[in-house]
C-alpha cells in the first residue's frame, strides 16, 4: 500500500472517530431523533424543527458552507435541539453509536448521477438501505424526494427488494416546506418507506 493511501485512510479514521465523539455528545440522551441526508442549506430541516420542537434534528452534508449557514439559521431561531454537522454520508454511518437510532430520516433531492456508470455514486444502494434498517427504530420512516424520474424509479425499484422497507403509498409527507433546490424545479415525486417489521 502506498504511504498516500495509507494517510487517507488515517485521515478517514480520525474523521469518523471524531464524528463518533459528536454523535454521543449531542445525540445520546435524546429521546426522539430525526435525521435529513444531505440537508444543503438546512431551509427544510430548520422548518421541520420550528414544527417539531420536541424531536432532536441533525442535518448532515458534505459542503462546509452549507452547514455553516444551516447553523446560523438554526442559532438565530434559538433551535436548541437542531444541529447541523458536516460528515460523508458513509463516515457518518459508521460513525454511529448502535444506541443511537433515528425515528424519521428525511433524503430530499439527492445528486441524481444521471450516467448509468456513474450510478454507483447515487446514495440509494443495497447497502445503504441495510445500514439503515439498523440505524433506525422499529417504527422508523424514510421520507424521499426527487425531481428525477430515473432516480425515483430506481429508489422505489430498491426498497422494494430490500427486506428491511416497505413503500406506504397512504403515508402522507410529514411536512411540506420548499428545499433549496426544490425551489429550482418545476415538479418532483415523493414517497415514504417504512420499517418491516420482523
Ligand atoms: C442536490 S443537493 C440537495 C440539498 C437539499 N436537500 C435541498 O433539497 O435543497 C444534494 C446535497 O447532498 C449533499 N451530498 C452529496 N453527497 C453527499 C454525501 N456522500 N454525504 C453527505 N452529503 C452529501 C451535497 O453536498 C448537497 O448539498
Amino acid at each position: 500500500m502506498s504511504e498516500g493511501y495509507l494517510q487517507a485512510l488515517k485521515l478517514r479514521a480520525e474523521r469518523v472517530e471524531r464524528l463518533t465523539s459528536w454523535c454521543t455528545e449531542h445525540l445520546a440522551s435524546a429521546e426522539s431523533r430525526v435525521l435529513e441526508i444531505g440537508c444543503g442549506h438546512g431551509h427544510f430541516l430548520t422548518a421541520y424543527a420550528t414544527a417539531n420542537p420536541k424531536q432532536n434534528c441533525v442535518g448532515i452534508d458534505l459542503v462546509t458552507k452549507r452547514i455553516e449557514k444551516a447553523t446560523t439559521k438554526a442559532e438565530k431561531r434559538n433551535l436548541t435541539q437542531l444541529k447541523f454537522l458536516k460528515a460523508e454520508l458513509s463516515e457518518f454511518l459508521e460513525a454511529l453509536p448502535p444506541e443511537i437510532q433515528f425515528d424519521r430520516v428525511f433524503m430530499l433531492f439527492p445528486d441524481p448521477w444521471p450516467k448509468k456508470r456513474h450510478h454507483k455514486n447515487r446514495m440509494i444502494q443495497p447497502a445503504f438501505l441495510r445500514r439503515l434498517t439498523e440505524i433506525t427504530t422499529p417504527k422508523a420512516d424514510f421520507c424521499f424526494r426527487t425531481d428525477h424520474e430515473d432516480l425515483f424509479a430506481w429508489t422505489v425499484e430498491h426498497l422494494e427488494q430490500s427486506p428491511g422497507w416497505a413503500i406506504n403509498a397512504n403515508a402522507e409527507w410529514p411536512l411540506e416546506e420548499t428545499s433549496f433546490f426544490q425551489e429550482l424545479m418545476d415538479s418532483w415525486r415523493s414517497l415514504v418507506a417504512v420499517k418491516v417489521k420482523r
